[in-house]
């Protein structure tokens, strides 16, 4: 992988000539992203926030799978404008308290600390969007999976829209479904199935493999018995871990053979049928893959680095999901929980 030095891999040199094309910072009227923006105003953002992260990683390793699944929940609500990170305040129900996040989103304490350095460093420089943004490719990095250049210049958004992040992707829906969601922000089948694979590391809890409309063990779609997709003997190892009815809360590793590491393994795993959740298996198992995302499967199952630059390739896709750039429309937090 990368030398400690530089942000790139070898691995992600395919994707450089798309980044480089849109690295130029650009002020003015057309504003958007781009890889050197705090070039000037704080050189040093992506060390500060590494070193974070690499600080809490040393009591936490999950941290980095927690990191990368915030940036996803604040691009799908209102666009990647730090939207999730706002705490409730009166008139203005959390994100951060809807049924897709409560109790399973985590990692603020260590966009707070970074935040904190950052501020130290440059004061209101860095915006809690772009943080999110940084975090992740480090995460992925740090983990073996690839690097990219990430573009930033996003300012973080005013408003956190609990009702809309009540419409995130979940865990019991079929690929129709999940095409629709991902089509609805601007990211196509590729992007859906590359960037499932982020399900390569991290952990899930037994409600959603277990539990009501998530129940692949017990009572799938409502038939009281497993889901016939999935692998039997995965089933008999899962169903110990998840007894029925039981504390559904209990961690479970989203890839069992290398939980940790960012690698392929998410798709070799589908391949014979041990995808965790029913979104992950739809894939390749839905009469809809076929000819869709099945054979995106299949490649980056076949191809460890194919998945890499396709994986490098939609997280600049989905860091671009609406990013405010307009100073009358956002602002750069002080503190990632609450407006200035
Ligand atoms: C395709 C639709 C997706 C669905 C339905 C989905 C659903 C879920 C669910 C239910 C969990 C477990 C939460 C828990 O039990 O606490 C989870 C975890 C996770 N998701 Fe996804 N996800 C999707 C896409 C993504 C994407 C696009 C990314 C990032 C690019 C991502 C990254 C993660 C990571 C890293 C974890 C583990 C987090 C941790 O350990 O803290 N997911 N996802
Ligand atoms: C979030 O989860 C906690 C703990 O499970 C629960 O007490 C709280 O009521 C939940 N918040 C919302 C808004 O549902
Ligand atoms: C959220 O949805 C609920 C139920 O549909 C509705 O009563 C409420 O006004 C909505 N809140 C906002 C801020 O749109
Ligand atoms: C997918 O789920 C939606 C929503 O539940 C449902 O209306 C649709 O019929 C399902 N499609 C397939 C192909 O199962
Ligand atoms: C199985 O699921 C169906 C539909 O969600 C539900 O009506 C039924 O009560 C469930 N059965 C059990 C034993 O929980």
């Amino acid at each position: 992988m990368a030398s400690s030095a530089s942000p790139r891999s070898a691995t992600a040199t395919a994707v450089v000539a798309v980044v480089v094309a849109a690295a130029l910072c650009l002020h003015g009227a057309t504003a958007q992203l781009c890889e050197d923006y705090y070039y000037d105003t704080c050189p040093d953002a992506y060390d500060i926030v590494k070193q974070v992260l690499i600080q809490a990683h040393e009591s936490d390793v999950r941290i980095y799978a927690s990191l990368i699944r915030l940036h996803f929940h604040d691009c799908f609500v209102q666009g990647c404008d730090a939207s999730l990170l706002l705490d409730t305040v009166p008139g203005m129900q959390s994100e951060k308290e809807s049924p897709p996040n409560n109790g399973s989103a985590r990692g603020y304490e260590v966009v707070d600390a970074a935040k904190a350095a950052l501020e130290d460093a440059c004061p209101g420089v860095v915006s809690c969007a772009d943080i999110l943004a940084i975090a992740s490719e480090i995460s992925v990095e740090l983990s073996g999976g690839p690097s990219w250049g990430v573009l930033l210049g996003r300012l973080d958004g005013k408003t956190s829209d609990f009702n809309g992040s009540l419409d995130l992707p979940a865990p019991f829906e079929n690929l129709t479904e999940l095409q629709r969601k991902f089509k609805d922000v601007g990211l196509n089948d590729v992007d859906l199935v590359a960037l499932s694979g982020a399900h390569t590391f991290g952990r899930v809890q037994c409600q959603n493999v277990a539990a009501g409309m998530a129940d692949r063990l017990y009572n799938f779609s409502g038939t009281n018995m497993p889901d016939p997709t999935l692998d039997s003997a995965y089933r008999a190892f899962l169903s110990r871990r998840c007894p029925k009815n039981v504390n559904g809360e209990v961690l479970n590793d989203l890839d069992p053979t290398t939980p940790d590491t960012f690698d392929n393994h998410y798709y070799t795993n589908i391949e014979v049928n041990r995808g965790f959740l029913i979104s992950d298996q739809e894939l390749k198992s839905s009469p809809q893959a076929q000819g869709t995302t099945a054979p995106i499967v299949d490649r980056f199952a076949g191809s460890q680095d194919a998945f890499f630059a396709s994986f490098a390739q939609s997280m600049i896709n989905m860091g671009n999901i609406r990013p405010v750039t307009d100073p009358s429309q956002g602002e750069v937090r002080t503190n990632c929980r609450r407006v200035n």
